[in-house]
């Protein structure tokens, strides 16, 4: 069977960990969609690991795919392989054939078009990736795909063709001085060796075959979606968006099995119990209208380690924004929830979230469509009364029931709301600093 894990919200909801903690009934972590401007962290015992590209089952050795959704820049895939290798693990990572690849002129570019557009505030803040560029050659047909590497022929061809544009682009219409990163010589040697390692390894796969047969053969997967919804480019706050799908639907797509298979598993919601931002663009719940709300949005930030994982930008933060959420289990289709971070709520004298919005003099229960409409909601406030800090690896041990109440009276009104019943609550960053009420795969 199947488990697609998707972030409910912004990214960064705890997605790495769930697939960790869930990562033992699993033979196979497949990505679906995004490159390496992810950032998964798993802890397990002393160890951090924080993966962008590697699927998260490798710190439990399970077998990782990076389906034909992705886009992958493989200087930085083959960076994380090895120093995983260094730290002991031994990644068995495939990557479809039909997978886009970065190279380093999207990079370039991602950071040329973010500059113009800052004067206009419409820059999404990016992680410098080039995922914009990348998914933008794929739909454009002129992009290079893993299976290019493989042929030196092809490789050079298709460099020839559109390496010639991107140059134009930079130089004739940002008015940008181009280096090597734009020079098909050297971008043909240093890619073509890629695909040699990439074949070497036995790496390449038909995303598709591979996950099917072992669907087939009764072995379970588990697709590992990056970012999350409200940043999907046709389902989020566009232009604040990455250029990809985040959400279920894209585990078909992304992958090659079909959607039928995929339906008739799990999709599971990952939630943070409040919200975290790194990027631009409004955030109608935001903490940060005066000097109180900054100050307790330091005191969550500091408390969560709210600083980028790709990055390490300061994260914006905010209450809980249940249309967004309301939003997510519908274009998802949720079959149960985690909910990550309530450990970090602790302390507070009460717990806000954004029950609704007031939109000219209406009340909503989901997001409007547009990002201008989403900013000018103002959130309707629910308040909940705040629990204390407790030992959370204790509560962990002892279950569902050791909750401080006023935290399940919390989470019970989430689940309520998304009428999606609650498989686990995190309690802290570790494999262990979970409560699990329900595991998928059994
Ligand atoms: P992802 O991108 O969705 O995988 O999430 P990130 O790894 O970018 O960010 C989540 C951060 O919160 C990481 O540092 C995790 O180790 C940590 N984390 C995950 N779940 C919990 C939790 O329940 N409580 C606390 N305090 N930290 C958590
Ligand atoms: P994980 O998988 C949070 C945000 C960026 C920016 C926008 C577009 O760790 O949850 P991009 O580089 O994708 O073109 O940037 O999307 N963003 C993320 N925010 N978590 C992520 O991944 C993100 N990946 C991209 O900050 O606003
Ligand atoms: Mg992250």
């Amino acid at each position: 069977m199947t488990v697609t894990i998707v972030g409910a919200q912004l990214g960064d909801e705890g997605k790495g960990g769930v697939v960790d903690l869930y990562g033992d009934r699993v033979d196979v972590v497949a990505r679906y969609q995004g490159g390496d401007n992810a950032g998964h962290t798993v802890v397990h015992g002393d160890q951090e690991y924080k993966l962008s590209l590697v699927p998260s089952g490798a710190v439990r050795g399970k077998v990782g795919v990076l389906g034909n959704g992705c886009v992958v820049n493989p200087a930085t895939l083959f960076d994380e392989i090895d120093s995983l290798r260094e730290r002991g693990l031994d990644p068995d990572v495939r990557v479809a054939e039909r997978a886009h690849v970065i190279l380093p002129y999207h990079r370039v570019l991602d950071g040329i078009e973010e500059d113009a557009k800052s004067d206009s505030e419409l820059d999404a803040g990016t992680t410098g990736r080039g995922i914009g560029p990348t998914y933008e050659d794929k739909v454009g047909r002129r992009g290079i795909r893993i299976g290019d590497l493989l042929d030196p022929d092809v490789l050079r061809e298709r460099l020839e063709y559109v390496v010639p544009q991107k140059r134009a682009l930079a130089e004739d219409v940002f008015g940008v001085k181009t280096g090597e990163e734009f020079d098909i010589a050297s971008l043909y040697e240093q890619y073509r060796r890629f695909g040699e390692r990439l074949a070497e390894e036995g790496m390449t796969v038909n995303a598709g075959d591979f996950l099917g047969d072992r669907i087939d053969a009764d072995e379970n997967v588990m697709f590992e979606g990056a970012q999350g919804t409200s940043i999907d480019i046709d389902h989020g706050i566009f232009p604040y968006v990455t250029s990809s799908n985040p959400t279920a639907g894209a585990a078909a797509t992304g992958t090659g099995v079909g959607p039928t298979t995929i339906g008739t598993g799990e999709v599971i919601g990952i939630v943070k119990a409040y919200l975290s931002r790194v990027g631009t663009g409004p955030l109608p719940t935001e903490l940060s209208d005066d000097e109180t709300e900054e100050e307790l949005a330091d005191q969550i930030r500091e408390k969560g380690g709210e600083f980028g994982t790709v990055t390490g930008r300061p994260r914006r933060i905010g209450w809980l924004d249940v249309p967004m959420l309301r939003h997510a289990a519908r274009v998802n289709g949720f079959t149960g929830l985690a909910i990550n971070h309530i450990d970090v709520l602790a302390g507070l004298g009460s717990v806000s979230v954004g029950h609704a919005y007031e939109l000219d003099g209406e009340t909503l229960e989901t997001m409007p469509t547009t990002t201008e409409r989403w900013a000018d909601c103002e959130p309707v406030l629910r308040e909940f009364d705040g629990w204390s800090e407790v030992d959370w690896s204790e509560v962990a041990a002892e279950g569902y029931a050791a909750i401080p109440e006023n935290a399940r009276t919390y989470l019970e009104y989430v689940s309520d709301e998304l009428d999606t019943p609650i498989y686990a609550v995190g309690v802290g960053p570790g494999r262990e600093q979970t409560v699990v009420l329900e595991t998928p795969f059994e």
